[in-house]
């Protein structure tokens, strides 16, 4: 009879804790980290009813849980239980991880690298410089706007279908980049109908879609009609990793873009976090080899 020895008073103890966590794939992402790093730990989906979202962090860190990770609905409301934040949750009001450290609970937020970090891997180049449109102006594009800014892009073209948010979220963005070194407005937000959105998409070298239009099951959506034509030299992204090919993709590709989808930004985040709660650097041959399995497994 096999004996499994796999878990035993030393097993350092991780989750994620959300409410649904049905579909998650964090567990499978986590615990193949473990085993591929040689660390006797464990990632376990926890899920959380409403009214015991302070309980339930009281508990993980009176279990001597090494960090957790947060998906929705509690991004925010995590943060009424954590001792200090980390700059990208200070900017972005939201945290997905939480490291606990002697006691205290450190909340870090690792969406936005997650997105960086699938970009220079899958893309082979950064924002510096670069011209962005982002569709959609949510929370995905704050997070995501704020890391491109701070990157160095020249231009960002906030497109959403309510135009008042994409224009608040510019500003935003706008005073953020005035508290660095550059001091002038490189942020700016249109209607999604506006000449001067088509206009935005037509000349950018990056596409972003950050809405969740396209995504399974309303596979045959795109954010951009079907008379958009795409330069072969823009990248497009998609956030969306169900379908991984999305109508948007699909239509770039076909104009000679190269495209990206979001199974990435997911596999990344969840690298990041790891990283955190470990105090570690996962190498780049683990990842990338991990990567592979990974976007099989969750069929992209
Ligand atoms: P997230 O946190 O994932 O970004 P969100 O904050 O709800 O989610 O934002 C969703 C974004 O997708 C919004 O910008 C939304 O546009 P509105 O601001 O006009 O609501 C955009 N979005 C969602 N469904 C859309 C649709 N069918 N067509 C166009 N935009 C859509």
């Amino acid at each position: 009879m096999y004996l499994d020895k796999r878990v035993n008073s030393a097993t350092v103890l991780t989750g994620l804790i959300g409410n649904p966590l049905g579909h998650t794939v964090s567990p499978q992402l986590h615990n193949s980290l473990f085993k591929r790093m040689g660390i006797n730990g464990i990632y376990l989906p926890l899920q959380v009813e409403k009214d015991k979202l302070g309980d339930a962090v009281k508990g993980l860190s009176s279990l001597g849980f090494a960090g957790f990770n947060v998906t929705i609905p509690y991004k925010v409301a995590v943060l009424d239980y954590v001792d200090e934040a980390s700059e990208a949750v200070k900017l972005l009001g939201t945290a997905n991880t939480v490291k606990i450290k002697d006691g205290r609970l450190y909340a870090y937020n690792t969406d936005a690298d997650g997105f960086a970090d699938s970009f220079r891997m899958q893309a082979g180049t950064d924002f510096k410089s670069k011209d962005v449109c982002i569709i959609g102006a949510g929370g995905t594009t704050r997070a995501i706007a704020i890391k491109i800014a701070m990157e160095g892009a020249r231009r960002i073209s906030i497109i959403n279908r309510t135009e008042i948010k994409a224009e608040e979220l510019a500003s935003y963005i706008n005073e953020i980049i005035q508290n660095t070194d550059k001091k002038t407005d490189i942020a700016y937000g249109y209607s999604s109908c506006s000449e001067i959105a088509a206009e935005r998409l037509k000349q950018c070298s990056v596409i972003v879609n950050t809405t969740s239009v396209g995504m399974y099951p309303n596979n045959d959506f795109s954010p951009l009609s079907d008379e958009f034509s795409f330069d072969k030299d823009q990248i497009v992204y998609d956030v969306i990793y169900k379908p991984g090919k999305t109508k948007l993709l699909k239509r770039a590709e076909d104009g000679g873009c190269r495209t990206i989808n979001g199974a990435g930004m997911l596999f990344y985040q969840g690298v990041r976090a790891f990283e955190i709660f470990m105090d570690t650097k996962i190498p780049c041959e683990i990842s990338e080899n991990l990567s592979k399995a990974f976007f099989k497994f969750i069929g992209v």
